[in-house]
């Protein structure tokens, strides 16, 4: 698409990424309840991608929350848009997410659904921006470390298009400089 600077990570890198994940994963939880929890909509390509790679049998569920808005900078108010609606109660949880930027996101999910008496809540990202993070969260099963660039596709979005990207890819600056 023609907002597209470059790729910044191939189909090949993802996929790669992503049957290692479902492998660990499958390793890690074998024998165990477990709810994976997805993070619309930008978790909604990877969740797909991965589940499909997990060879346990396992629940799935999604939230939806929102930080960003059609805005680049995270407002650090995490808005739950759809909860879910499986009883979490003595069960493991995996939350799974696109990209892991502030933190705040993921670090305010973990603590909510801490509250409702899981056995454990560990998190997933596809990809990880570890230089923007604003607090300390343990990522468990985490994916590609990308640069401090506005990125978008395999799930992420720029006002709400180009999630249906293929690759991940860096957005081109004048997109979102002007207007
Ligand atoms: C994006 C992304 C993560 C979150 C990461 O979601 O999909 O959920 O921001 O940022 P953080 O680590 O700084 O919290 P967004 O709020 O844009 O909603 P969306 O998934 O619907 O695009
Ligand atoms: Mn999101
Ligand atoms: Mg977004």
């Amino acid at each position: 698409m023609d907002v597209v600077e470059r790729i910044l990570v191939s189909k090949e890198q993802l996929d790669k990424q992503v049957e290692e994940l479902g492998a660990r994963i499958s390793r890690d939880y074998e024998g165990q309840e477990l709810v994976i929890i997805g993070v619309l909509k930008g978790g909604f390509i990877f969740l797909a991608d991965l589940a499909r790679k997990i060879t346990i049998p396992v629940d799935l569920d999604f939230m939806s929350v929102s930080s960003y808005g059609n805005s680049s900078k995270s407002s650090g108010i995490v808005k739950i848009i759809k909860d879910v609606d499986t009883d979490i109660t003595g069960k493991h949880v995996l939350i799974v997410e696109d990209i892991i930027d502030t933190g705040l996101t993921l670090n305010h999910l973990v603590e909510l659904l801490k509250t409702r008496g899981p056995l454990s809540v560990k998190v997933c990202a596809a990809l990880d921006k570890p230089s923007r993070r604003k607090v300390d969260l343990k990522v468990d099963y985490k994916g590609i470390e990308i640069p401090d660039e506005f990125v978008i596709g395999y799930g992420l979005d720029y006002a709400g298009k180009y999630r249906n990207i293929q690759e991940v890819c860096v957005l081109k600056r004048e997109v979102y400089t002007k207007k």
